[in-house]
């Protein structure tokens, strides 16, 4: 990235957030070259005491860190204790990155500072309050243009509220704070590796640009499983829930990108204006179309309280009410403690119409996008069986990135979204607009969850889930399972 001197503020820096992935990715895009090497501080703030050494240490014991490399850049890692609350503490950071931008450009040089906040909801508006008091970059204007080329950025990650009501507050805090420009709500599902594909894979190819509606497609699921519970998270995700977890962003994002209309170009903010149509066109959910469910044993988590109704598990069909979409259900399915660990998009096809093989089918055409893990995309198709008989048989297109790609080494979400944020690029997060209309789909629902009008129905840890998630999958949305049919990831085969 070209530019002057670079700080990254990561603000809540002792926190697991910042362990398991926003210090790995910032190294690895140092280890890649993609960092000012030579002109990067990396400055930690946190409650916590600990000396710079120890916050080293702490990134350094986390699993893919190899020593050798970290090494080399942790010595510019700086940690600041302070409390969220005083303002001494921020203007220590401030006097720290301002002297660093001194040793490394003098006065002459553009500087850019990057501020991560990786911290609890409760305290985001009061740090953000003391950022912009205290530490924002002199060399460029807080509100306008940037004079010398120098910015300052604000990277924050959700839980963005926990209902329309309480996600407008923070955003209308956070915008008397920043500009839009300036403020990067991070959903990590927009930088994975498939995610990004999407527009490329529906606008650049003629093999899906006339199928890709409601004439042709009969139903399209969005899935996250987990096959582990909430494993010492369970205080914060007892709050919030599946749904607010996982459904509201990452697969919502999912399905704007599945679901909007071409953009006129790929500028940010024309890609984000066709993510906030679509999302307008999406219809209120009926308590029909829902199905909650809590697996077994959640509540021995000391963390959760013994009366819990926290859906751990969703299944919800929505509907887009345009041209394109009327009449197509969409499942967005995610649940925790399940029978494996996968997200993927499962796009059906309809029936073919007079259909000369019906018998001899195992099941209707599919194109799957698997995000993780071992990324892939398949289309399931019906083929003649090879060999003397005329028998049709289901099997795949594949594009398995291990083997297509052997050299290649997929980016990690954070990576790609926090190199973005340095090269001022929005289109991967999400505008508040968005953020509104988001929040305005799923808050009735739930209300209605949280006053007790829907409640969620046991699972078994291990198990698919509820069975009456399969119930409304295969009766409300007409999705048909194929029959004697798995694709093999090709690691495993
Ligand atoms: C986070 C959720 O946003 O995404 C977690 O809070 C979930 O509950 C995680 O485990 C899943 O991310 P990934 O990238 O592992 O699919």
């Amino acid at each position: 990235v070209a530019g002057g001197c670079l700080s990254v503020i990561l603000l809540g820096a002792s926190g697991d957030l910042a362990k398991k992935k926003t210090f790995p990715a910032i190294f690895n895009l140092y280890k890649q070259g993609f960092l000012p090497n030579d002109q990067l501080q990396i400055f930690g703030y946190a409650r916590s005491k600990m000396t710079d050494t120890e916050l080293r240490n702490r990134i350094r014991g986390y699993r893919d860190m190899e020593d050798s490399w970290i090494l080399s850049c942790s010595w510019q890692v700086t940690y600041i204790s302070g409390p969220y609350d005083e303002e001494s503490g921020y203007i220590k950071l401030s006097e720290q990155i301002a002297s660093h931008e001194n040793n490394k450009c003098g006065t002459t040089c553009s500087t850019r500072r990057l501020f991560y906040l990786a911290l609890p909801p409760s305290v985001y508006p009061l740090v953000s309050r003391m950022v912009r008091k205290h530490c924002m970059n002199p060399h460029s204007l807080v509100f306008g243009v940037h004079v010398t080329g120098g910015w300052s950025r604000v990277v924050v990650e959700k839980p963005f509220g926990k209902d329309l009501a309480s996600s407008e507050d923070l955003s209308s805090e956070l915008g008397k704070l920043f500009t839009e420009d300036q403020l990067y709500r991070i959903d990590h599902y927009l930088g994975k590796e498939i995610v990004q594909n999407l527009l490329v894979m529906r606008f650049a190819n003629r093999f899906f640009v006339p199928l890709w509606n409601r004439d042709n497609i009969a139903n399209i699921q969005i899935v996250f499983k987990e096959d582990f519970g909430t494993e010492g998270r369970g205080g914060y995700f007892d709050e919030y829930g599946i749904i607010r977890d996982i459904i509201q962003n990452h697969l919502l994002q999912v399905l704007c990108l599945v679901t909007m209309e071409k953009p006129v170009s790929l500028t940010p903010e024309h890609v984000r204006d066709e993510k906030v149509k679509v999302l307008r066109a999406v219809q209120p959910i009926r308590d029909e179309d829902v199905v909650l469910g809590q697996y077994e044993g959640y509540k021995d988590d000391p963390t959760v309280p013994k009366d819990s109704v926290t859906p751990t598990f969703a299944s919800i069909i929505l509907h887009i009410n345009n041209e394109r979409w009327d009449g197509v259900p969409f499942i967005m399915k995610a649940g925790k403690a399940l029978d494996s660990r996968k997200a993927e998009i499962r796009v059906q096809f309809k029936d073919v119409p007079g259909d000369i093989f019906k018998c001899q089918k195992q099941g209707r055409n599919e194109f799957v996008m698997r995000l993780q893990p071992s990324e892939a995309m398949y289309m399931k198709l019906t083929v003649k069986q090879p060999g003397l008989d005329m028998k049709a048989t289901q099997s795949e297109l594949d594009l398995s990135y291990q083997q297509r790609y052997q050299d290649v080494v997929i980016p990690e979400a954070y990576e790609r979204l926090i190199l973005d944020t340095i090269r001022g690029d929005q289109q991967h997060f999400v505008r508040r607009d968005e953020l509104r209309v988001a929040w305005e789909i799923f808050t009735p629902l739930l209300h209605r969850i949280d006053e007790g009008k829907l409640k969620a129905v046991p699972y078994e840890q291990g198990s698919r889930g509820p069975k009456e998630a399969d119930e409304l999958l295969n009766v409300r949305a007409g999705y048909v399972r194929t029959d004697g049919y798995i694709w093999i990831p090709p690691s495993l085969k």
